[in-house]
């Protein structure tokens, strides 16, 4: 990544670094622009409108500044949504209307988010294939001959039947069932041939379900855990599309975030998987996530009532081991199951909207 530094040399170009010593500098009332870095380049963020890009934009205007960052999906925000960060919208299966983007400034980074998640998927496999594979290839081929970084997601999806179920390992039997699975196990492989044939700096993670109470979830498999939070808060009760004994590995928002930072952050030459790597926070069943929520609503009444996303979630790991990610970059969850449902429910009791049961 390239900064240029004033006057301090020695904030030697990471976002890491600065956020550690920013504080110290606010409290000695050291004015921004004597020790912020500054970046020459600009970021991309496509698919800025989901569930991890409202967190992620958020977070990178906060370090960079929000005229770095162009955030594009096929959605516009809401009026004052993105705060200040300048919004195009881009279809990512639209290889033109990407290159013309990409001609208007001189991108450093990508993060290329724009997807079709699990069970949306499931109901329209031809367009998750399209928007899933032909954007990333697209996107693939721009990094090629522009020369930018790429950050893209995988998933846990990328597991399923024959898969080791529980410490699931880096390498693992990958039999994907759905065609989110698909795509996302095709497309780690071509993220791994873009940066072996061509030198294509991509990095990649396979989340584990996310739960963020700041924007609602995509049409995933595990939409169930962020749910439950908002219907015991606002109802009082949740019917669960999963079995009570459903355990699959999740990840508080912050910390997805802080990954994907983490990974961009690392040296080309600490990155050993150009696939995907392993990630994981916690793991809990539906009936442990009701259990938990219970300690602060002893009301809470949770039914379960499986449908079509059952036999998706029986074929995914139930735990995750991520110790190359853990060892190659550090990889370290901030939150733990008990922390995340502390801080979802304090964070939802604050909304505007928010209406006790
Ligand atoms: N949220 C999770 O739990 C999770 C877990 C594993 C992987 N991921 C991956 O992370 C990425 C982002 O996931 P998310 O949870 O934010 O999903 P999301 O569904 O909330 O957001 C995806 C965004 O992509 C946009 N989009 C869809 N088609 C598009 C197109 N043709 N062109 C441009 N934009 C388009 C949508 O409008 C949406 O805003 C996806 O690749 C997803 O597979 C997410």
């Amino acid at each position: 990544m390239r900064f240029y530094i004033r006057p301090t040399r020695y904030l030697q170009q990471t976002h890491t670094l600065f956020e550690k010593v920013a504080p110290i500098f606010e409290q000695l009332r050291v004015p921004i622009h004597f020790y912020k870095p500054v970046r020459l380049n600009m970021i991309l963020v496509t698919g800025s409108m989901g569930q991890i890009g409202i967190d992620l934009v958020s977070k990178l205007a906060n370090i960079h500044g929000a005229d770095q960052i162009v955030a594009t999906d096929v959605r516009p925000p809401a009026p004052d949504q993105l705060g200040g960060v300048r919004f195009t919208t881009l279809d990512v299966t639209d290889a033109r209307a990407l290159d013309s983007i990409l001609s208007e400034n001189d991108f450093d980074t990508v993060y290329h988010l724009a997807g079709i998640l699990s069970a949306t998927g499931e109901n329209n496999p031809d367009l998750c294939w399209k928007v899933n594979i032909e954007g990333l290839e697209h996107m693939l081929k721009a990094a090629r001959s522009r020369n930018f970084r790429l950050f893209w997601p995988s998933s846990i999806a990328v597991f399923g039947p024959a898969t080791e179920n529980t410490s699931t390992p880096q390498h693992a039997v990958m039999d994907p069932m759905t065609m989110y699975g698909v795509t996302k196990t095709s497309g780690e492989l071509l993220c791994r041939y873009y940066f072996h044939k061509f030198g294509v700096d991509v990095r990649s993670i396979r989340f584990p379900g996310i739960i963020s109470h700041v924007s609602p979830p995509g049409g995933g498999t595990t939409d169930w855990a962020v749910a439950m939070f908002f219907q015991a808060l606002e109802a009082g009760n949740y019917s669960c599309f999963v079995s009570e004994d459903t355990r699959l590995p999740m990840m508080y928002m912050p910390d997805a975030v802080k990954s994907i930072l983490d990974l961009m952050e690392a040296p080309s030459d600490q990155i050993s998987v150009r696939t995907s790597y392993n990630l994981t926070a916690f793991s809990f069943s539906a009936g442990e996530l009701a259990h938990s929520i219970r300690a602060y609503l002893p009301n809470f009444l949770c039914s379960y009532d499986p449908d079509f996303r059952q036999e998706i979630a029986n074929a995914w790991p139930s735990s995750i081991d991520d110790s190359i990610a853990r060892t190659d970059w550090n990889w370290n969850p901030e939150f733990n199951l008990d922390t995340m449902v502390d801080d979802m429910i304090t964070e939802i009791r604050k909304k505007p909207d928010y209406l006790p049961a």
